[in-house]
């Protein structure tokens, strides 16, 4: 949510900063401004709705002079979309631009106390209300104004700062919000990640909180609020360029589907020795022996992992697991103690409302584990324990190679403490090792034949409304075919245990309306394919995705099939969900929607 970039150096600032925001895109936004300090004060431009705008305002930056500035995206919290509302904001009538991502939680009675003092207030935001403070607390030295402004203010944000009175510096704060500050051959920048600053170098310092960065064309130093100076080790990112770019790819999304078979690879590699789940450096044995219960805890597509996962650590390792909407854990005084095992799993690894459960898990008492995609992360640095997915940067919204990663790490701890619980036959945990090792090939199958979701999305993309049904795994699976469906193409679709669409939702049944059946358990086929000849009897259009051995057994009752690799049953829904993401996609590709980019919704979601 919200994207930041500030450079200082020897090039001019704007084409760079919007080079920079065009990285940032994936995180969404519904507006965008640039600052740079010409020789006349701070000189800033803004606009509603794409970048596009905003280059076509500036001419791609030309209009702006500077070799210092600051570039943000907006995604509104405080105030709607619009030019007026939109970032950088200015304190003292102009002395100070700033941009923010987050929230400033006690942003009211800042701006009672300023307004006490004389201050007015031309926009709706908290951002003004920070840009107001800084410049309040400025008597002549912008570090020291911040720091002040800083041990004010309450909330979890990042901010960039600049002032026309000290027009080589450029500040930075990190308070729950993620930053970066990297060093190029031509200056220094700072940024929401890494993608923004790839193209110029490989030299990151990852902010903590709390943390301040002074940063001028050939320095950067870092202090506390406190103004205790710090020092900070730089490192060199392993991420490449090509990353952040679409390779030849229409879209991200695609791109990232493509990746998904090296995304598990990588992942999983680490951990599978000589046969063996090994995930000891972790998740210590002596505590995964004793674990009493396990709660996933986690949001939207992660949430799914979880879900999927569950239906596996019980089966397997015979622990009881609870999923948990992040949202809702904190305020469901959960029943969590010393012998309970927290697993949050976020791709960003800034979920807000994962990050805060995190920290009510750990007041609880609990041993936490995060499964988290994003190196160096706020959910990473909180927990005792995390399991990096390597997936690679995500840039498009909708989530895709990042959830196969984790479903993978998932069936790494199902299998991991199956085998330290001894509840599993050292039968089944070979085969489940071994498919585990074949599935990047296995997916790398039904990528290269995605021609064969792409008919069938085009029988359905004119269809208003879709269901998808499933039972244990396929459930999961149902839950996170129709968020991708909804979310990338705006179709309206509901996911369905199989067996409760007869308690109430069949009466929506009507001729011609899509059914997607997901029927990958072999023990459960018989049950759900009952339940698509139920709705078929209405009048449904229903489309089975299988296993390619279970074909025979869906298709009596199916208006098309898809079939995916056979596999363990437990790491079914590894290969099920890529058919899924392909329709999503294909469907949104039809209705010409922006599928990379949906409206209203960030790829972070940065507040509760
Ligand atoms: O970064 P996280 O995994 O914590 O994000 C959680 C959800 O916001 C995310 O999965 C969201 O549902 C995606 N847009 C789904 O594609």
């Amino acid at each position: 949510m919200c994207g930041i970039v500030g450079y200082a150096g020897e090039n001019n600032a704007a084409p760079i900063l919007l080079d920079g925001l065009e990285k940032l895109e994936y995180r969404g936004y519904d507006s965008a401004g640039l600052a740079t300090i010409g020789k006349s004060g701070i000189d800033i431009i803004k606009a509603k709705g794409r970048l596009a705008a905003l280059k076509e305002r500036t001419e791609n930056g030309k209009l702006m002079q500077g070799t210092v500035g600051l570039g943000h995206t907006r995604w509104a919290t405080h105030g709607k979309p619009s030019d007026e509302n939109s970032h950088p904001h200015t304190g003292g009538n102009g002395r100070v631009a700033i941009v923010h991502n987050g929230i400033i939680e006690n942003y009211n009675e800042i701006k009672e106390m300023l307004k006490n003092r004389g201050r007015s207030f031309y926009s709706e935001t908290d951002t003004e209300v920070a840009a107001q403070l800084i410049d309040y607390c400025y008597k002549g030295n912008i570090l020291e104004a911040v720091a002040e402004a800083v041990r004010e203010m309450r909330g979890s944000y990042a901010l960039g700062v600049m002032c026309s009175e000290e027009p080589e510096t450029l500040i930075a704060v990190k308070c729950r919000a993620p930053l970066i500050v990297a060093y190029t051959e031509n200056g220094n920048m700072f940024a929401s990640d890494v993608t923004a600053v790839l193209k110029y170098t490989k030299e990151i310092t990852y902010l903590d909180d709390d943390e301040i960065a002074v940063i001028t064309k050939t320095d950067a130093e870092f202090y506390t609020p406190f103004l205790d100076k710090l020092s900070k080790k730089r490192e060199l990112t392993k991420l490449d360029v090509s990353a952040a770019d679409k390779g030849g790819f229409e879209h991200y999304m695609l791109k990232e589907i493509t990746e998904q078979p090296e995304a598990v690879r990588r992942t999983t590699e680490k951990f599978i020795k000589n046969s063996r789940v090994d995930l000891s450096e972790v998740l210590p044995e002596a505590f995964a022996r004793k674990i009493g219960k396990i709660f996933i805890v986690a949001c939207g597509s992660s949430y799914h992992v979880g879900m999927a996962a569950k239906y596996n650590i019980e089966k397997l390792a015979r622990t009881p697991t609870e999923v948990v909407y992040a949202s809702e854990f904190r305020y469901s005084d959960p029943l969590v103690d010393k012998a309970s095992l927290v697993i949050l799993i976020s791709q960003s690894g800034e979920t807000a409302d994962t990050l805060e459960a995190l920290r009510e898990a750990k007041r609880l008492g609990a041993e936490t584990l995060s499964v988290v995609n994003v190196k160096g992360s706020s959910i990473a640095k909180a927990s005792e324990h995390v399991i990096y997915t390597k997936a690679g940067p995500e840039i498009a919204v909708a989530t895709t190679k990042a959830y196969s990663a984790q479903l993978a790490v998932m069936a790494l701890i199902a299998l991991y403490l199956a085998d330290l619980r001894g509840t599993v036959s050292s039968e089944e945990y070979s085969v489940i090792v071994s498919e585990l090792e074949a599935l990047p090939e296995k997916l790398e199958r039904i990528i290269k034949n995605r021609a064969d979701i792409q008919y069938p999305a085009y029988r359905y993309f004119n269809n208003e409304k879709l269901f998808f049904i499933g039972r244990n795994t396929d459930y999961a699976l149902s839950l996170e075919g129709s968020l991708k469906l909804k979310e990338i193409s705006y179709m309206h679709s509901e996911a369905y245990a199989a067996g409760e669409l007869k308690h109430g939702t069949i009466s929506l049944i009507e001729e011609g309306t899509p059914v997607i059946a997901v029927v990958t358990c072999r023990r459960l086929a018989e049950k759900t394919v009952s339940n698509a000849s139920e709705v078929r009897a209405r009048g449904a259009r229903v489309m089975t995705v299988t296993a390619e051995s279970m074909r025979s057994l869906v298709e009596h009752e199916s208006d098309d099939v898809i079939t995916v690799p056979d596999t363990h049953e437990a790491l079914m829904p590894s290969v099920s969900v890529v058919p899924l993401q392909l329709f999503a996609y294909y469907i949104a590709l039809y209705r010409g929607c922006d599928i990379d980019k949906p409206r209203n919704l960030a790829k972070s979601v940065t507040v509760e």
